[in-house]
């Protein structure tokens, strides 16, 4: 069988829901996406069935060890990690990546040199730049090109040198829908001696991940992004994370996972990731068989799950293309990301637009109106915001179709925007 919106619908109860007798046109995404029914069904299983704490000597502490070790062998499975408990969880990206970097900083000294780029979500910035102030780090920044919206990797080789330590990168850039090629940047990085931090929140719930064919370091990820619920993911590179000191407390665990794992975790979360981590999997193997063979390299839930996300991608191209031609049509709108057709495979679905003398809030507003949900302002993507000289006038607006989004849907919205754009024509 071929991808089948519809049947995927079906599994999204949010999907049905009509406010004041209209349907919900979700494309808020980008801020976090719907659930699929197993979610639901593997939190309310957790939550009753093995409401303990682990490690314990009874039925339900047994049952939430079954869940927490199901947890991290498809969280290992969505990011091809070697193993299990290289894979961590912890309340959501932001909080694990403050708390990493404070082991990754009992390792680097004054002088020290740290990349950050300019288009990255704040949460891969202002937490190595506290670190920074604290040790006395040097912050190097790798620029875009405001037109291509595309990093240049020869800034990169410019500003890496022997003294840099670690480079903090996005897979793909929560304002303008860049997909970065975060292995190419992770080779450059790792031959200059540096570690590499990735933030894949707004790859993983598009593009097939592979943490060992990027050879990242660290890459962080949350699975209410990727239709599971509020959840903090993040892989770290076995031999890294065992030379790195952990801050914990006393009793906890020496060794990985549980050493980065602070204190009781969200149990109910980790079941519902693992979850939307099926999820994938049941859309490879009822969906995805013809992406089978390009993830040959994986076998088991991995294989479908990859197959699943390649299938996803193209679909979400679809979307993508049919979004970007009909905002190309609207006088005044500027698309702040890649809109060369040609490059859309160099991209998210996530689509940021401006228009001239118009104000994001007052659009999105409107579209709130008429039940479509979409996203404005910077979306804490401050760099960003600031080099493409949007950050004063409101930001964006964001438009985030996932694949159980459809093409009538991106019309909706199109035929709203253009009313919304006309009323304020003819004011
Ligand atoms: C690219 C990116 N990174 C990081 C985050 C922060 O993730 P979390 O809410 O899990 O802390 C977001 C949230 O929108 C994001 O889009």
């Amino acid at each position: 069988m071929t991808y089948d919106v519809e049947k995927i619908r079906e599994e999204f109860p949010a999907l049905s829901i009509e406010d004041r007798g209209r349907r919900r046109i979700y494309l808020d995404n980008p801020a976090g996406t719907q659930v699929p029914r197993i979610v639901v069904e593997r939190m309310t299983h957790c939550l009753i069935e093995a409401n303990a704490n682990v490690g314990g000597y009874f039925a339900s502490s047994a049952n939430v060890d079954a869940v927490m070790a199901d947890a991290h062998s498809a969280a290992a499975d969505l990011l091809n990690a070697p193993s299990s408990d290289d894979v961590i969880f912890g309340q959501n990206m932001t909080t694990m990546t403050l708390h990493l970097s404070r082991s990754i900083g009992r390792e680097l000294s004054a002088g020290d040199e740290i990349i950050l780029t300019r288009m990255d979500h704040d949460a891969n910035v202002t937490p190595w730049m506290l670190l920074a102030e604290d040790l006395g780090l040097i912050i190097k920044w790798l620029p875009f090109n405001l037109q291509t919206f595309e990093f240049d990797l020869s800034a990169l080789d410019d500003i890496l040198s022997e003294k840099t330590r670690l480079v903090c990168v996005g897979g793909a850039s929560n304002l303008t829908g860049t997909l970065h090629d975060v292995k190419a940047i992770c080779a450059r990085a790792k031959s200059a001696g540096a570690w590499t931090f990735v933030d894949g929140v707004q790859s993983v719930p598009h593009v097939s991940t592979d943490v060992q064919d990027i050879d990242c370091d660290f890459l962080a990820c949350s699975a209410y992004k990727f239709f599971g619920p509020h959840q903090g993911i993040l892989y770290g590179r076995r031999e890294v994370m065992e030379s790195l000191t952990p801050y914990k407390v006393r009793p906890a665990p020496d060794s990985m996972p549980g050493a980065y794992e602070t204190g009781t975790q969200s149990h109910e979360g980790a079941a519902g990731a693992a979850g939307a981590i099926d999820y994938f999997a049941w859309i490879g193997e009822t969906m995805a068989q013809d992406y089978y063979a390009r993830n040959s390299h994986l076998s088991g839930r991995a294989q479908a799950v990859h197959a699943a996300m390649d299938c996803l991608f193209d679909y979400e191209a679809g979307l993508a293309t049919h979004l970007i031609k009909g905002l190309q049509q609207m006088p005044g709108l500027r698309i702040q990301g890649i809109s060369d057709l040609r490059a859309i495979d160099r991209r998210v679905p996530t689509i940021s637009f401006t228009v001239d003398g118009d104000s994001p809030d007052r659009i999105a507003r409107a579209l709130g109106s008429e039940n479509i949900f979409t996203w404005n302002g910077h979306n804490y993507a401050l760099e960003a915001a600031r080099e493409l000289g949007i950050l004063e006038s409101g930001g964006v607006v964001r438009v985030g179709p996932v694949h159980y989004n459809t093409l009538a849907e991106i019309d909706e919205l199109l035929n709203a925007l253009d009313k919304i754009l006309a009323r304020r024509d003819a004011a």
